[in-house]
């Protein structure tokens, strides 16, 4: 540490306080000394190129191509999915593929292409390879999707992990979304975006990046066609991308561009390529379909750090109860911890825990634990205690146990990445089912340490087991979250066999769908974090985690009524629907707010409630097809240009198009519609898309129209399911699926189908493709009749 770093770091405790005082400048002092010993001097390094194409030699899905310096394996999958990878890469071993793999597609064909190079021809797509080693991403018809330049490498003289740099084309109209949750998107234009999960430190606001949860997913749309390509290496990171730009009149096209630089890793990628909702379900089937949560969980949650009591935690239950307001979980944070231990209770603030979530759950409200893997390094705690014996924690390159600052203080943190810590790990949720918790809330696990300057995570050098082949934090950190999910996960699924586990957790990786989601993490209050958790949310959807939600309300601060307003209306129709702030934040409980903003939350509550059986439908359609609940306009029409910039409205499954506020004073806003006829679904106005229209946004409610056609299952009056029809337009039909869930265990849902049409005497509804059923199950409401 020279003396501008003490200076620094003095400068942070003065401010950080108690918290993190002292202990993180040790921290952060430690850190550097361990990276110091621990990792390789980089020193010279040595550029590489794949050089001149030498030799060919077909294999199943495809085939090897020699340069004089690399060589590429390229296979087609069984679902059509490309994969690629230099320097003798295969698919395996993976963080982010669910199993083995797809086997390769027998049916490809390699054979010559123009110049000398080669290609891989199968059904859906193209894949040809130039002499110098560019690779091109064609679709059938032979327009060019992506072009990889031949990448470059650069391995240090003395051995040790190369970096590598990929750049690449796409067409000039071409927009870039995903990346995992960025709070600059949906759309990525220009800049450059850091593949390294990160606890900013402090609430965010659009632009912060990178943020606690990273991808290199990019979903690429373009008139040509979609695609998504990943790149599967967890190692640290930056995307740079430059969207294209067509040439006016006689003027020449620009190319969008990309280029990826990596720390380290293997040099392999997926691309998928057809309709986005073709791409997200090859995305699924590679990586897992994404867990479903049970239906409780697609209610109203709330939660606060700094409900300090039993009492607290009742008082806050009773005064949705008086106000006939709904509400399906209550998360505890750290607060209920013992000295901020995790898996620990205070008992003298929560002595009964067990008894107030079996009252609670009579009421039909779940209780939902933080869960934090910093254990504190005390030794007499049982965690601690257990995990040393279990040799569970992350040492450094010396051997000794890594040390970070986290709530309890000094702490050491679980080394995830090894499957008997996993087990271990997981064995300590039954404590947390027996306290009566029915739901886990990973957070911290970018993995945080405080430290007063630098990066606030573990030493670079630490060393982890990956799964028997050892490495370091270098390649572990972007899966720590990730491998702490799949424990939390496995371990559910023995000790609650009977009930779909429900988690969801602030850091992960690609593939994390499989155990569950995640939420925006601390999100600036203030109209534009309200933006920006909306795109992180959109952008996970594209990343294949369909099941998130931002704080409502913002996290820190004290948000003005009509943003509190805003953000819960926008929160009632995201997946995780969760009221939530800091400690130090003002209230964030529907009655704070004044009778209006009450009057006008309880009516997004209640249209939440009747929407149930549409989120529990769509939680279905997620896991069958990974396709998200929350979609950009652009889903169904990738082409239309308009759609593809708006990132400020949302499709909500097939049949609802959502147009939150997202600005102060506003009572109308525009929303790009696509095409067909679309009816406001409170004033039954039409609309018609294509094209730009302005509708009603007043304060008791945020715009959501319904698509013309589409059947929806809805919450009746007496709890029972409806089928709410928006009429078709004249001469068309439409329809939509009922998925009913059978409770929250493992039972296959039962799945009806509906059509809906115009004959003689009105709108119809009748089962897909059985006339002869007769009546639909449910009650039906047509509506949207009196415009004709
Ligand atoms: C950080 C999390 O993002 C936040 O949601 C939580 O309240 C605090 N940690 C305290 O546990």
């Amino acid at each position: 540490m020279d003396g501008r770093d003490l200076v620094r770091s003095v400068k942070a405790v003065g401010s950080w306080g108690a918290v993190r005082g002292l202990r993180t400048v040790r921290a952060a002092w430690r850190r550097r000394r361990a990276d110091a010993a621990g990792l390789p001097r980089r020193g010279a390094e040595r550029a590489r190129v794949p050089g001149a194409l030498q030799e060919v030699r077909p294999e199943p899905g495809g085939g090897v191509v020699r340069f004089a310096r690399s060589e590429l394996r390229i296979t087609v999958a069984v679902n059509g999915a490309v994969f690629w990878g230099w320097d003798g890469a295969g698919p395996q071993p993976s963080y982010a593929l669910a199993g083995h793999g797809p086997e390769p597609d027998r049916r490809v064909v390699l054979e010559p292409d123009k110049d000398g190079g080669w290609r891989v021809v199968a059904k859906r797509v193209t894949v040809a390879v130039s002499r110098q080693g560019a690779i091109e991403v064609r679709t059938p018809g032979g327009v060019t999707l992506r072009r990889d330049l031949p990448p470059r490498w650069w391995e240090p003289v003395g051995g040790g992990a190369a970096r590598w740099m990929q750049r690449s084309e796409v067409a000039p109209d071409a927009r870039f979304f995903g990346l995992g949750g960025r709070s600059a998107g949906p759309r990525l234009t220009e800049g450059s975006y850091r593949l390294w999960n990160t606890d900013p430190g402090r609430p965010f606001v659009p632009g912060d990046d990178p943020l606690y949860l990273t991808m290199p997913v990019q979903l690429v749309v373009a008139d040509a066609g979609t695609h998504l390509v990943f790149h599967d290496t967890p190692w640290d990171g930056t995307v740079t991308l430059r969207e294209g730009e067509e040439g006016a009149g006689s003027g020449h096209d620009r190319a969008g561009s990309c280029e990826l630089r990596m720390d380290g890793g293997p040099l392999r990628c997926w691309v998928m390529v057809g309709t986005p909702a073709r791409v997200l379900r090859v995305w699924a089937s590679l990586t897992g379909a994404p867990a479903l949560p049970p239906a409780w969980a697609l209610g109203h949650h709330h939660a606060r750090w700094g409900f300090d009591s039993e009492a607290e935690v009742r008082r806050i239950v009773a005064g949705y109860r008086e106000r006939g307001l709904p509400l399906d979980a209550v998360h505890l944070d750290i607060d209920h911890y013992d000295g901020h231990r995790v898996f620990t209770v205070d008992r003298d603030r929560f002595p009964n825990l067990p008894v107030l979530a079996e009252e609670l759950r009579r009421d039909g409200i779940r209780l939902v634990s933080i869960v934090d893997p910093a254990v504190k390094a005390e030794p007499g705690d049982p965690v601690y205690d257990s995990g040393a014996a279990e040799d569970a924690f992350v040492r450094d390159a010396s051997g000794r146990v890594v040390q970070g600052v986290v709530w309890p203080g000094e702490s050491v943190y679980p080394d995830f990445t090894h499957a008997r810590v996993r087990r271990w790990w997981g064995g300590h949720y039954e404590e947390r089912l027996a306290q009566g918790f029915a739901g886990f809330w990973h957070d911290m696990n970018e993995p945080v340490s405080f430290t007063a300057f630098g990066e606030n995570t573990l030493p670079r050098s630490a060393r982890h087991a990956l799964e028997g082949h050892g490495g370091d934090h270098r390649e572990a950190h972007n899966v720590y979250a990730l491998c702490m999910a799949r424990a939390a996960y496995e371990s559910l699924r023995v000790l609650a066999p009977q009930e779909r586990p429900f988690l969801f957790s602030r850091s992960g990786w690609a593939g994390m769908q499989r155990y569950g989601g995640t939420w925006s993490g601390d999100v600036a209050t203030g109209w534009p974090g309200l933006r920006a958790s909306l795109s992180l949310v959109m952008g996970l959807g594209l990343c294949g985690v369909p099941y998130s939600g931002p704080d409502v309300g913002g996290f820190d601060g004290s948000p003005s009524p009509e943003l509190y307003l805003r953000w819960f209306q926008l929160g009632s129709y995201l997946p995780l629907f969760r009221t939530h702030a800091s400690l130090r934040a003002g209230r964030r409980e529907p009655w704070e707010f004044g009778d209006e903003v009450l009057a006008h939350a309880r009516e997004a509550l209640m249209r939440r409630r009747r929407l149930l059986p549409y989120f529990v439908t769509l939680s279905y359609v997620a896991r069958r097809t990974g396709a998200p609940y929350v979609r950009p306009l652009w889903w169904d029409t990738p082409g239309d240009r308009t759609l593809r910039d708006c990132g400020d409205a949302f499709l909500l499954g097939e049949g609802l198009l959502v147009a939150p506020v997202l600005e102060p004073g506003a009572t109308r806003r525009t929303v790009p519609l696509p095409r067909g006829r679309w009816y406001d679904t409170v004033t039954e106005e039409v609309f018609q898309g294509p094209g730009r229209v302005v509708v009603d946004a007043p304060l008791s409610r945020i715009p959501v129209l319904a698509r013309a056609g589409v059947v929806l299952p809805v919450q009746g009056a007496d709890g029972g399911l409806e089928l709410e029809a928006w009429a078709p337009a004249p001469g068309r039909s439409g329809g939509g699926v009922v998925a009913r869930d059978a409770g929250d265990g493992w039972a296959e849902p039962e799945v009806e189908r509906y059509v809906s049409r115009w004959e003689d005497h009105g709108v119809v509804v009748r089962w897909d493709g059985d006339e002869d059923r007769g009546e639909p199950a449910h009650p039906v409401r047509v509506r949207g009749l009196g415009q004709r």
